[in-house]
């Protein structure tokens, strides 16, 4: 196992087998049964009505980011996160959001450096409606949950 980042281990022979003995099927027509089934254990997994399997983890976090914000909205992030370094200002790009950093402490940011940075609500909308993202932080290999999330 290589533990500077996920994508530094190689599949084993074992996974590779898996992998080409698996099921598989159009998932646009849900007719992948591999897929259908992790899709459906995830859903249990978590208490959830559905899942919904991305293969990869950018678009994981474009799509996620998408779905909680509307064009305008603010963003913040821990500056090495990510999602702001790293995904090649998809961001903006994809949900039309702007970003504001904290500095962390390896890509750790607390609720005391979040809560000033969280715009009021105001009826002309003059400050972009915040939006926490608050994961996990590669270069640290830190978890972070999501903290707060507000319209
Ligand atoms: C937090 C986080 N998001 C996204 C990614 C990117 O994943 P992918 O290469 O599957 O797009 C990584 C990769 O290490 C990650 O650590």
């Amino acid at each position: 196992m290589e533990f500077r980042s996920d994508t530094f281990t190689l599949p084993t022979p074992k996974m590779r087998n898996a992998m080409f003995s698996a099921q598989v099927g159009d998932d646009v027509f849900q007719e992948d049964v591999s897929i259908n089934a992790l899709q459906e254990f995830s859903a249990q997994l978590f208490g959830f009505e559905a899942a919904l399997f991305c293969p990869s983890g950018t678009m994981t976090n474009q799509i996620a980011i998408n779905v909680h914000t509307r064009p305008g909205d603010e963003v913040i992030c821990e500056e090495g996160s990510h999602v702001y370094f790293y995904e090649g200002g998809g961001i903006a790009k994809n949900s039309g959001c702007q970003v504001r950093l904290i500095a962390g402490d390896r890509g750790r940011i607390t609720a005391q450096q979040i809560l000033p940075c969280i715009n009021p609500i105001n009826a002309i909308r003059t400050f972009p409606a915040t939006f926490t993202e608050h994961q996990r932080n590669t270069p640290s290999r830190v978890d972070h949950p999501f903290v707060f999330q507000k319209r």
